[in-house]
């Protein structure tokens, strides 16, 4: 008897020991995962998928590394969401918040899941419009949450692809000239100098506009 409640006290003492180690458990709750989540691709393609990896050669440079292991993991990742909707447990909203881009085009920055950013460019933006210091104080600012950077980019890239899209001739002319003055604001930190932050509020709404606009164009 005696040898059974040792038995019993030993292996919950060495499983709790080795869960902990292995970090079972770890997330609990949703901020967990949102702190997580971004090293979930790289943890997923080392450990679960490694013949991917080492069948092409890993960049040196950090992010086109996260780059590509986020492409390898994405359409896992989705196929797992996917599932959840075929199995009904979450509704068609919900998982388009949750799917991944899947990370395979020319872009080099990582796209995440939408859930991980939602708000952060409002709340961005709320920073840009209180901002009296500098461009370098603002973006480290942002910076403190990796999603907000993230979301902060690639809005940026994206409005340029949009609006270079939709226009052509003049106006592409236009919009190329604009870009080009604002990444050259931004190399040379002057940014708050260049545009009224203020105004930022007005342009995220007309984009914002602009985008529910193409949408609906999409499904006629
Ligand atoms: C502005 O900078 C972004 C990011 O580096 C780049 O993708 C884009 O092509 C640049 N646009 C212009 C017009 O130079």
């Amino acid at each position: 008897m005696d040898i059974h409640i040792w038995y019993t006290l030993l292996s919950a003492l060495v499983g709790g020991v080795m869960g902990a180690r292995g970090r079972l458990g770890e997330i609990r709750s949703i901020e967990m995962l949102h702190k997580r989540f971004e090293s979930f691709p790289e943890a997923f393609a080392k450990t679960l998928s490694p013949q991917r990896i080492s069948s092409r050669p890993v960049p040196q440079d950090s992010e086109a590394a996260t780059k590509m292991y986020a492409s390898i993991f994405s359409p896992f990742w989705n196929e797992i969401i996917k599932s959840l909707r075929e199995e009904d447990y979450i509704s068609n909203r919900e998982m388009d918040l949750l799917m991944m881009p899947s990370n395979c085009g020319t872009l080099r920055l990582v796209q995440w899941p939408l859930f991980l950013l939602t708000s952060k460019i409002m709340l961005a933006n709320d920073y840009a419009s209180d901002c009296k210091d500098s461009q370098k104080e603002l973006w480290h600012r942002i910076s403190k949450d990796e999603y907000m950077a993230y979301a902060v980019k690639e809005c940026y890239y994206s409005a340029e692809r949009i609006l270079k899209s939709i226009v052509d001739g003049e106006g592409k002319l236009w919009v190329e000239r604009l870009f080009q003055y604002l990444n050259e604001s931004i190399e040379r930190d002057s940014l708050l100098v260049t545009i009224n932050l203020k105004k930022l509020q007005l342009v995220q709404s007309r984009l914002t506009g602009l985008t529910g606009l193409l949408d609906t164009r999409r499904d006629c």
